[in-house]
């Protein structure tokens, strides 16, 4: 570990990237998150995840999908890339266990399908979709991939799909070639930036996670955090950081707006 987290008393990194699910602070746009996947589950619908980089998109998920039973629903998780459609199905086919070599769309479609409509019947569980980095996906992508939740049996909710990335997917939504896949949207969020209350609470969370109960942070010092990420969370983990850096370097015991001024300097 490093030195400024020897001198704090810190068990582990303090502002991890990776912290457990259940470690997660249960924030309002979280919870919202969680309530959508909850009810379109029932339906079987479509719904979209957007926020600006670092504002909690990935590990609202992780904590919302770590809410589900695993004998009920089957979490497949894909991440979003400016890849083939072919490479895309690939990535859905490796999650549910299967191995794509067809060439053909139609084929892998439907080989999709028929694994989805086993796993529905056979093991009553319902098939969650979630495609992170959406924003990535090229558009052939975004107009086909409403197929994969059709099946000619009147069982509409085999399949949800979450698509979640920045505030720009949104507009790969009102292609025209998108308008099936539009038109199935059940659900959406988006996650804004937390604000100074919240930061403060959000500050104490991962000091906690780390094993160091007592605040580091004087109340400037937390105006400035918030001031400084604009209420986004991973620029804000920066600037903590960075903070309690500049507070160790100068041998204090608490972390003043000026130590965050300095880790400021840092960011781009
Ligand atoms: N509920 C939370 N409790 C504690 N920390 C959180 C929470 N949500 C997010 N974070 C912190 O913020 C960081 C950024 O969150 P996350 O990676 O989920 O954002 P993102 O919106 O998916 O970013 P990107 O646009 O880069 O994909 C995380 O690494 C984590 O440290
Ligand atoms: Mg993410």
């Amino acid at each position: 570990m490093n030195k400024y987290n020897e001198y704090f008393g810190f068990k582990s990194e303090p502002f991890m990237n990776n912290l457990p699910a259940k470690k997660l602070l249960e924030l309002p746009g979280m919870i919202g998150v969680k309530e959508r996947i909850k009810y379109i589950l029932n339906l079987g619908g479509i719904m979209v995840v957007t926020g600006e980089v670092g504002s909690g998109k990935s590990s609202s998920l992780r904590w919302s999908t770590s809410h589900l039973h695993k004998s009920e629903v089957l979490v497949l998780n894909v991440i979003g890339s400016n890849g083939s459609i072919i490479e895309f199905y690939k990535q859905i086919g490796w999650e549910l266990g299967v191995d794509i070599n067809s060439a053909s769309r139609t084929k892998i479609i439907k080989m999709i399908k028929e694994v989805i409509r086993d796993i529905v019947a056979s093991k009553k569980q319902k098939i969650l979709l979630i495609v992170d980095e959406a924003s990535l996906l090229r558009p052939e992508i975004f107009a086909e991939i409403h197929t994969l939740t059709q099946f000619n049996e009147d069982s509409s909710n085999m399949i949800t799909i979450v698509f979640s990335g920045q505030s720009n997917l949104i507009d790969k939504f009102k292609y025209r070639s998108s308008a099936p896949l539009a038109s199935r949207v059940m659900g959406k969020i988006h996650l804004t930036s937390i604000n100074r209350d919240q930061m403060e609470e959000y500050v104490l969370h991962h000091l906690k996670a780390a094993g160091v109960k007592k605040m580091l942070f004087s109340e400037t010092a937390i105006t400035a955090i918030q001031q400084g990420s604009g209420g986004i969370l991973r620029r804000a983990n920066f600037l903590a950081k960075g903070g309690l850096v500049a507070c160790s370097i100068d041998r204090e015991d608490i972390v003043t707006a000026e130590h965050i001024r300095i880790a400021s300097t840092e960011l781009l």
